[in-house]
């Protein structure tokens, strides 16, 4: 008994440190806080606290206050939003996030709508945050967002309707016949919709499905689809267009920004909805791309969607390197920006760039793919990169 207990101790002592590149804190965490011998814990971002090797991290506690003072920054003094819309695109907008407002170096960048003339809600307007529980909606992380657009006169993308992720488990471990489903669809979307639908200025455009897709271009297994086969596209279309005539209406993806399986089946997709007159409006590629690694026919297949008849637009641009940052890899990613944005400003139908957060302050991709990082515009100090410097020449050059 007295060795089961020790071994029971120390089980429980090992399982309370988090391993290297684990989580170990941030808003909203309750695993370990503490990590295993040589790391460290490093807050990344109020949500994501990671443990890193003790080798790698700068200093003692962790703050990310510090960049290397050697790096390069950006030089150019144009502002992204007012070069884009200069150049006919409708605006150049950021993701954002509730919990980042309250900072208010962070916000006092977000509200310039020199840099952000469009923003996205990063969570809370998914269906886990506006429905909960059936049939009780919750706006008020939503409202803060569409009211910050509306105070400072930018465009808001509706994010997003339908998506087989961040699903309350009410939906997700649901057992529905299709008459069922196709009810709570039609309340989800038409409710949400509905709700921030009037004010083209706080809905210019809904995700309204997202990302439905396997990369082999198979539909997802998810509740939707095993419910009510591909049919659950139209539903939801159909039910945001009633509740929103004015809001531009998207299916956003990410891998179809070059050719192959992927984006035929976007493709595919596009032209049985317009040949069938189901409402769509446009087609969201993500970008969420690497280093060296972005697709050399994105202005292609940008074409080739708008040959369909819709619009499309950049959706959740960034551009993540393998930390550390060095200066190689800085001016790699300003040249991926670059061409990446050069694509969108060649095709007229791409009427929008949005970043998906524009500071490696509050960036997902560390918390998402460990040991990666540095994928956005602006440094973890609000300090404009080289990539900043590729953006404006994308919309220039
Ligand atoms: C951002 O804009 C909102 C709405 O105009 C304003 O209430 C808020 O004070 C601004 N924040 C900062 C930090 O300037």
């Amino acid at each position: 008994m007295k060795n089961l207990a020790l071994l029971l101790a120390f089980v429980t002592v090992v399982s309370a440190q988090s391993q290297e590149f684990g989580q170990c804190g941030g808003i909203g965490w309750t695993g370990p806080t503490t990590c295993v011998a040589g790391n460290s814990c490093v807050q990344l971002n109020p949500y994501f606290f990671q443990c890193l090797p003790s080798s790698s991290t700068s200093g003692s506690g962790g703050s990310t206050s510090t960049a290397p003072a050697a790096l390069p920054t950006g030089t150019s003094t144009a502002s992204t939003n007012t070069v884009a819309k200069g150049i006919g695109k409708l605006y150049f907008g950021s993701a954002t996030d509730n919990p980042e407002l309250p900072d208010t170096a962070y916000e006092t960048i977000l509200n310039n709508t020199g840099f952000f003339g469009q923003i996205t809600p990063g969570n809370s307007m998914k269906w886990d945050a506006t429905e909960p529980e059936e049939g009780v909606f919750t706006f008020s992380g939503g409202d803060q967002i569409a009211n910050l657009a509306r105070a400072n006169g930018q465009l808001i993308r509706g994010h997003n309707c339908v998506w087989y992720n961040q699903l309350p488990s009410w939906v997700a471990n649901g057992v529905f016949t299709a008459a069922q489903l196709t009810t709570i669809i039609q309340n989800h979307c038409g409710t949400l919709v509905s709700h921030y639908a009037g004010e083209i200025s706080s809905s210019y455009a809904w995700d309204v499905i997202n990302e439905p897709f396997n990369d082999d271009g198979t539909w997802r297994s998810d509740v939707f689809f095993n419910t009510l086969g591909e049919s659950f596209v139209p539903i939801a279309l159909q039910a945001a267009r009633a509740a929103d005539p004015k809001a531009k209406l998207y299916i956003n993806d990410y891998n179809i920004e070059f050719a192959g399986p992927k984006a035929t089946a976007m493709m595919s997709l596009i032209q049985t909805l317009k040949s069938t007159n189901v409402p769509v409006d446009g087609v969201g590629l993500q970008c969420h791309f690497i280093v060296g690694e972005v697709p050399t026919d994105l202005e292609t297949i940008l074409q080739e969607f708008v040959a369909l008849d819709v619009e499309v637009a950049i959706t959740e641009l960034d551009i993540r390197m393998t930390l550390p940052e060095t200066d190689a890899l800085l001016a790699q990613q300003k040249t991926d920006y670059q061409n990446v944005i050069a694509a969108c400003k060649a095709v007229a139908g791409c009427v929008g760039i949005t970043i998906w957060d524009y500071t490696d302050k509050y960036s997902w991709i560390p918390g998402t793919f460990p040991g990666q990082g540095a994928a956005c515009p602006w440094d973890a100090n609000f300090i404009r990169k080289p990539a900043y410097d590729g953006i404006i020449a994308g919309l220039t050059a």
